[in-house]
């Protein structure tokens, strides 16, 4: 039998009459990013808590590296690591004191507290920052400082919650780059997204859960092959013209075009893709159609969302 991170099995965690999680089952191999995707509201927290022992379940079976959660909740702690939506850090220290003390928390004792911060500091790009004060840190920073915090125990496992969540395109790449390193040292991740992106680029597996169940659990790519075949995607430049775009779209495309909420992007799948993309882009022009951006794209997790639940994300 195979050796899971976390395993998970007919999970259930009620809040009065709130089925919270609803006969959940996930299964996490060692080394890897495992993505939960899902909606707001979907049970993501309330998975991610029951896992790492913070809260008690109902019903079901969960294991952490082999140590029954419900049993041995302490040998578990021991186990894990874990970060909030919300970074736990001080802003009047600096980020080496932040590690520091994180450390003394830990009873490393003086010595290894400071070498150990030096460590995370340079692992997470933070060393030249390491001794301004928090307040002055970006976004992105203040992420890896507090994925860094998570990390002074050098845990097995290590459970991200939203890591992402509210930080600018620059910061969200700087945080990948940070999970990728901590994965290549050796830590397991569950990482909680609602970011169909970020699960693709960074999980080597995907569950998705929807009202407490997982839906479906694969590969991002055979997510995607679900869905199957190419699509074709049309910004226009002005909003005005969505209409004349849709309309342009439907002729090539199979089914109906989806409007984006940008209230801008139209796409849809398409059978030939260069035949698509070459009506399309020569009628706007011929109706001169402005056209920020016209492209063919493979599908993406929103659309394996869309097929998996009948559902868009934000629903
Ligand atoms: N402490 C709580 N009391 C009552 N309901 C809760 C509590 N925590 C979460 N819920 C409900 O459980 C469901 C799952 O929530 P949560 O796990 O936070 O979802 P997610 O993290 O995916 O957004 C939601 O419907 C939420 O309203
Ligand atoms: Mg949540």
């Amino acid at each position: 039998m195979e050796d899971w991170a976390v395993r998970a099995e007919g999970l259930e965690k009620r809040y009065g009459e709130k089925r919270a999680l609803d006969g959940f089952d996930l299964a996490v191999r060692p080394g890897t990013v495992h993505g939960l995707l899902g909606p707001n509201g979907a049970g993501k927290t309330t998975a991610v808590r029951v896992l790492a022992t913070l809260r008690r379940f109902d019903g079901g079976r969960a294991e952490v590296a082999g140590v029954d959660v419900a049993r041995d909740p302490r040998r578990v702690r021991a186990l894990i690591g874990l970060t909030g939506q919300y970074a736990a850090v001080d802003e009047i220290l600096t980020g080496r004191q932040n590690l520091e003390m994180f450390g003394r928390l830990f009873h490393l004792g003086g010595r290894r507290a400071r070498s150990r911060a030096a460590e995370l500091l340079e692992r997470f790009g933070l060393s030249e920052a390491a001794d301004t004060g928090v307040e002055g840190y970006s976004g992105g920073m203040r992420r890896r400082l507090d994925l860094a915090a998570s990390m002074i125990l050098a845990p097995r496992v290590l459970f991200l919650d939203e890591p992402t969540t509210g930080l600018d395109p620059r910061g969200r790449g700087e945080v990948w780059d940070a999970v990728r390193a901590l994965v290549a040292a050796g830590t397991t991740v569950l990482l909680t997204t609602q970011y169909l992106e970020e699960a693709d680029k960074l999980a080597a597996r995907v569950t998705v859960i929807d009202r407490g169940r997982a839906i479906a659990d694969d590969t991002p790519e055979a997510l995607k092959n679900r869905v199957g075949g190419d699509r074709i995607e049309v910004v226009a430049a002005d909003a005005a013209d969505l209409p004349r775009v849709a309309k342009t779209v439907a002729r090539v495309c199979l089914g109906e075009p989806h409007l984006d909420d940008t209230g801008r992007r139209v796409h849809a799948p398409v059978a030939d893709r260069v035949t698509a993309l070459t009506e399309v882009a020569r009628t706007l022009q011929d109706e001169g159609v402005p056209v920020e951006d016209i492209g063919l794209r493979r599908p993406s997790l929103d659309d394996v969302f869309l097929r998996l639940t009948g559902q868009g994300v934000a629903a």
